[in-house]
C-alpha cells in the first residue's frame, strides 16, 4: 500500500486531493489540526491528526505510515489577513514547512508536492505570469510561500529531497460526484460568498474594489477547477516517482475574469439574482493575475478540461445546497 502524507487533507484542496490519490490507487494520509479543516472531508483514508507546529507528531504520522511521499497543502492562506498579521504568516507557513521538511528527510521520505500560488508574482502589470517570471509578493502570504520554495531547493542541494511546486492561480469549484467542496471558516472567497448571497445566506456580494486599471474596474483572476487542480498533482507525484527531478508548474488556464463577469456567469448559472455592492478595494488584491504558461499541459500532459467558469459554478452551487455543506 502506497502511502502519501497530505498535509491539510482535511482542507478544501486537501480533501480533494485525497479523493484523487485514492482514486489513483495511493492511500492518503491527511495530517491536520482541524483548525480550518472539517473532519467530514477526511473520507478517502486515514486521519492524522496532529499540527506542523509540532514536530513530534509529523514523525509520529511518518513512523505509522511510512509514506512514500508528501503532499504539502497547510497552511494559512488568507491573503488580507496576512496583510494585517504577517507575524502569523511567516513564523506558522515558514516554521511548520521547516518541521515538515526536517521530518521528511528524517524519515528519508524525499519526493515532495507542494502547494505554491501565483500571489507570489506579486501585482505585474500586464506582465504575463509564467514559471521563469521573477516572484515579488506584495503580501505576506505571497512572501512566505516564495520562502517555501527557496527552502526546497536547499532542501533539494542538502538532503537530495525531489520536489514538483504548483503555482496556482485561483481555485474555484467542487467535486463533481458532490462529495466534499470549499468551505472555509471565515469565508473569503469570491464564489462561495456570492453564492451564499444568492441563497439569501448573506445579504450581498460586495465587490472589492471597480477602480482597477481593467476594462470594468474590477480584479481579473485565472480560475482553475479543484478536480483539475488535483489531477495536475497526481502527474506531479508520477513525475516524482519515476525520478525525472525537481520541477515547477503554474496552474491556470490562461483565461481571466473579471469580479464582473463572475457575478454574471453566476446569475446565468443560477438563474438567480445576485445582490451585490461596490465597496472599496482589498488591501494586497493585485489587479489581474493570469496565467501565461503551458508547461503543466506540455509536460505533464495535464487536461484542466472542468475549468470553465459555468462548470465551476454549477458544481460549487450544487455543493452549497447540499447536505455537506455547513453554512
Ligand atoms: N472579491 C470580491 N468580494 C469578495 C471576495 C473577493 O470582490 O467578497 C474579489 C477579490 O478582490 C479578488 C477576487 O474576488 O479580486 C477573488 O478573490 P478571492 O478571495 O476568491 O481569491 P484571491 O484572489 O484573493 O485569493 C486566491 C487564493 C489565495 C491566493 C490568491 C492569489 O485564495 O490563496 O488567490 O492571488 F494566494
Amino acid at each position: 500500500m502506497k502511502h502519501v502524507l497530505v498535509t491539510g487533507g482535511a482542507g478544501y484542496i486537501g480533501s480533494h486531493a485525497c479523493k484523487a490519490l485514492q482514486a489513483a490507487g495511493y492511500t492518503p494520509v491527511a495530517f491536520d489540526n482541524l483548525s480550518t479543516g472539517w473532519e467530514e472531508a477526511v473520507q478517502f483514508g486515514p486521519l492524522a491528526r496532529g499540527d506542523l507546529m509540532d514536530r513530534a507528531s509529523i514523525d509520529a504520522a511518518f513512523a505509522q505510515y511510512q509514506p512514500i511521499a508528501v503532499m504539502h497543502f497547510a497552511a494559512l492562506s488568507l491573503v488580507g489577513e496576512s496583510m494585517s498579521d504577517p507575524g502569523k504568516y511567516w513564523r506558522e507557513n515558514v516554521t511548520g514547512a521547516a518541521n515538515l521538511l526536517d521530518a521528511a528527510v528524517a524519515a528519508g521520505c524525499l519526493d515532495f508536492v507542494f502547494s505554491s500560488t501565483c500571489a507570489t508574482y506579486g501585482d505585474q502589470d500586464g506582465v504575463v505570469l509564467d514559471e521563469a517570471t521573477p516572484q515579488m509578493p506584495i503580501n505576506a502570504y505571497g512572501g512566505s510561500k516564495k520562502a517555501i520554495e527557496a527552502m526546497l531547493a536547499d532542501y533539494g542541494a542538502a538532503a537530495g529531497l525531489r520536489s514538483v511546486i504548483f503555482r496556482y492561480f485561483n481555485v474555484a469549484g467542487a467535486d463533481p460526484e458532490g462529495k466534499i467542496g470549499e468551505q472555509h471558516r471565515p469565508e473569503t472567497h469570491l464564489i462561495p460568498l456570492m453564492l451564499d448571497a444568492i441563497e439569501g445566506k448573506r445579504p450581498a456580494l460586495t465587490i472589492f474594489g471597480s477602480d482597477y486599471p481593467t476594462e470594468d474596474g474590477t480584479c481579473i483572476r485565472d480560475y482553475v477547477h479543484v478536480a483539475d487542480l488535483v489531477d495536475a498533482h497526481i502527474a506531479g507525484l508520477r513525475w516524482l516517482e519515476e525520478g525525472r527531478g525537481s520541477d515547477v508548474f503554474c496552474l491556470g488556464t490562461g483565461r481571466g475574469f473579471s469580479v464582473r463577469e463572475v457575478v454574471e456567469a453566476s446569475r446565468t448559472v443560477t438563474n438567480r439574482d445576485v445582490p451585490v455592492v461596490e465597496g472599496t478595494r482589498r488591501a494586497g488584491d493585485a489587479a489581474a493575475l493570469v496565467c501565461g504558461s503551458r508547461k503543466a499541459v506540455d509536460v505533464l500532459g495535464w487536461r484542466p478540461e472542468r475549468s470553465t467558469l459555468p462548470v465551476m459554478i454549477a458544481d460549487a452551487w450544487r455543493w452549497q445546497q447540499s447536505a455537506g455543506y455547513e453554512h
